[in-house]
């Protein structure tokens, strides 16, 4: 019998107790011995009728002590108990794997350095593009390549709030309120509704293939909440959609990174990845790019990618070793230097136009027009600022 435990008994909590529990003849398959939850550690009261009712430990002391337990899933979020019990489990030669992208954002240096000190692994499949499988093919299936950049939507949220506007003409809180009946959203909806999420996810991301700490806070990050209907109509109007867009690109010897609403050209790959769906494209210098796609959030998607990280360690009892190193300066490069191509909304169409390069004029109503530029940097686009009622950048 092999035994794992599970921290957290919520969505993702319950997924990962409920495909160990339905697949519990083909794990055993796999893994030629069969597996159970042996404890599920959380403080709220779980219905007697639960199937994992006899598991729930609130004694965090009697999982880190037991020794038949080799592998724990901590599904708990936050960065707080979560990293305490993390590092002590790790401390005690315990593998942990994980959804928590908070966590690995903003801890995963030390836990990796302490996981790799003490050969047992500490994975994070699932704390990126839900069920998508994103970590282990970057660390393994793309070894070969230089990764110069990472473009992704990467919060189901806000993909399932945007898609609702452009398909539905749903307002903001109606199609965020459906998000959060569903389970996508995060417990504080600011995390995804301010692109917080995605933040950590394109720092993990961005971490793990240029090989050094992207800190969260070196991130420029906005959010959806300010997107209208008339942004809306003006990427209508040029036959596009907009995403929440995480983007990481090395240029020589700097990450220029990323969150922010983009407009996408229709008929691109992530122009049409709708819903609560992530799409993550990558390119690297053997593959060119490469296209993962796939359930971005939610209960079950994210567990099977918990699970399938215990399935690994149950498999190899050996160190993973994804690995970076410590954050440096000047390794990310301020935001000012971020460059591209812009939608500005302006009613001082020829003050712009004389400070910009422009290439297009678009008009959905009299008194104000959208001004297509060519690339420009932040800081170019912050001269003008005093003339714009809003920009969103393209993703080209
Ligand atoms: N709130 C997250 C999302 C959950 O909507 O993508 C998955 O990380």
């Amino acid at each position: 019998m092999l035994n794992v435990a599970v921290m957290g008994y919520g969505v993702v909590g319950s997924g990962v107790c409920e495909v160990i529990r339905t697949n519990a003849k083909s794990l055993c398959e796999k893994l030629g011995d069969s597996v159970r939850v042996k404890y599920v550690l959380d403080i709220k009261e779980v219905n007697p009728n639960d199937p994992e009712a006899s598991q729930i430990i609130r004694d965090f002391d009697i999982l880190l002590n037991d020794p038949e337990i080799s592998v724990v899933a901590e599904v708990m979020g936050g960065a707080t108990f979560a990293y305490d019990y993390t590092k002590k489990l790790l401390l005690a030669g315990k593998h942990v794997v994980t959804s928590n992208k908070e966590l690995v954002a903003t801890k995963g240096t030390e836990l990796l350095k302490i996981a790799k000190e003490k050969n047992v692994n500490y994975l994070f499949e699932a704390s990126v593009g839900g069920g998508i499988p994103i970590i282990r093919p970057l660390y393994s299936c793309l070894a070969a390549n230089e990764i110069n950049r990472i473009t992704g939507i990467l919060n189901g949220t806000t993909n399932y709030i945007l898609t609702k506007m452009f398909r539905d003409g749903s307002d903001f809180e109606t199609a965020l309120k459906e998000a959060q009946e569903k389970g996508y959203a995060e417990r504080n909806p600011s995390a995804d509704v301010d692109g917080i999420d995605a933040c950590r996810k394109i720092a993990i991301l961005a971490s793990l293939v240029f090989g050094k700490e992207v800190e969260c806070n070196k991130v420029k990050t906005v959010g959806i909440t300010d997107i209208t209907e008339a942004d809306v109509a003006y990427a209508e109007k040029m036959n596009a959609v907009i995403k929440l867009i995480g983007q990481a690109e090395m240029k020589e010897n700097k990450v220029y990174v990323s969150v922010e609403p983009r407009i996408i050209a229709k008929g691109t790959p992530l122009a049409s990845i709708d819903d609560v769906f992530n799409g993550i494209m990558v390119n690297g210098n053997a593959i060119g790019e490469v296209v993962f796609y796939g359930p971005g959030a939610g209960k079950l998607p994210t567990a099977s990618a918990v699970v399938a990280d215990i399935i690994d360690c149950l498999r190899n009892d050996r160190n993973r070793e994804y690995f970076w190193t410590e954050a440096e300066d000047d390794f990310v490069a301020d935001s000012q230097y971020n460059s591209g191509r812009y939608l500005i909304i302006t009613d001082q169409a020829e003050a712009v136009e004389e400070k910009l390069p422009v290439c297009e004029r678009v008009v959905i109503k009299a008194g104000e027009c959208g001004l297509v530029t060519d690339v420009i940097t932040e800081h170019e686009l912050s001269n003008i600022s005093s003339y714009a009622k809003k920009y969103i950048k393209l993703c080209e």
